[in-house]
């Protein structure tokens, strides 16, 4: 897959991987669609890559709700028309300190899978349509190693993240012979917001730099039919 000239709707684009994944796809000649709650993190993403030169438009929207999906899919293709790339990348840890799975709250546990999980269905079932009828496309979700290790206090996040590469296996297998692609990505830890408030004692400089892991991502994008779910900490670093 090549990147000139294809629209790319990010989620979570205002900060961390989402923002790094953002910046990457514009610099490869993408049109790129940023979606978070967080306007002027998005806007200062889109101010960036246009005053590089690139093309991005901002879509301000609480995946949480559940219409958000569709409101995204009708405002992205008001704004740039197809949409050839998806990539959920906006995720939720739930409330910090994580908690022991006793003592999550169920309401939050629901929170955590309707952002991570519920909202990524929802979306790619707005835009698969489109992408079916004009014969391309590819969709990213981004998971973590959270879905397959059982991490204590990490319950809620780990099943969405576990249902998410499951959500990737399946899409994959009812569209194997056809044109679109479907792939789960662990980035690996990064130094992120997210990072800190699940582990705020981390060394930063023990952890990846988000721009690095966006580069894999596109890369492992770019290659031949990847398998569809993949762990990049697992994987040689090109
Ligand atoms: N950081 C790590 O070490 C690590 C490790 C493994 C996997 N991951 C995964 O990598 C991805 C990116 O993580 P990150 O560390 O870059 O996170 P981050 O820095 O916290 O960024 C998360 C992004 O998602 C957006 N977001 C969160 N809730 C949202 C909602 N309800 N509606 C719309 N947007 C929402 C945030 O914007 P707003 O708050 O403005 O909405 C933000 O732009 C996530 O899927 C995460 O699970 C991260």
């Amino acid at each position: 897959m090549t990147f000139q000239g294809q629209t790319a709707l990010i989620t979570g684009a205002g900060r961390g991987l989402g923002r790094a994944l953002a910046v990457a796809l514009a610099a490869r000649g993408a049109t790129v669609i940023g979606v978070a709650r967080t306007a002027a993190e998005l806007d200062a993403v889109v101010a960036g890559i246009r005053a590089s030169g690139g093309d991005a438009h901002a879509i301000v929207a609480d995946l949480h709700d559940p219409e958000a999906p569709a409101r995204v899919a009708a405002q992205a293709a008001a704004l740039t028309g197809a949409v050839d790339l998806l990539i959920h990348n906006a995720s939720t840890l739930g409330p910090t300190p994580l908690p022991l799975l006793l003592d999550t709250w169920p309401e939050d546990f629901e929170r955590v899978l309707a952002v991570n999980l519920l909202a990524p269905f929802r979306l790619t079932r707005a835009l698969l349509g489109g992408m079916a009828l004009r014969g391309q496309g590819a969709v990213v979700f981004i998971s973590s190693d959270a879905a397959v290790e059982a991490y204590p206090t990490w319950g809620a996040y780990g099943v969405s993240k576990a249902a998410l590469d499951h959500l990737a296996r399946t899409f994959a297998a009812e569209h194997a012979d056809g044109p679109l692609r479907f792939l789960a990505v662990d980035p690996g830890e990064m130094n992120t917001a997210m990072h800190a408030a699940a582990i705020p004692d981390a060394d930063p400089a023990s952890l990846q730099d988000p721009a690095d892991v966006a580069r894999r991502v596109l890369a492992l994008l770019a290659s031949e039919a990847p398998a569809p779910v993949r762990r990049l900490a697992q994987e040689v670093t090109p």
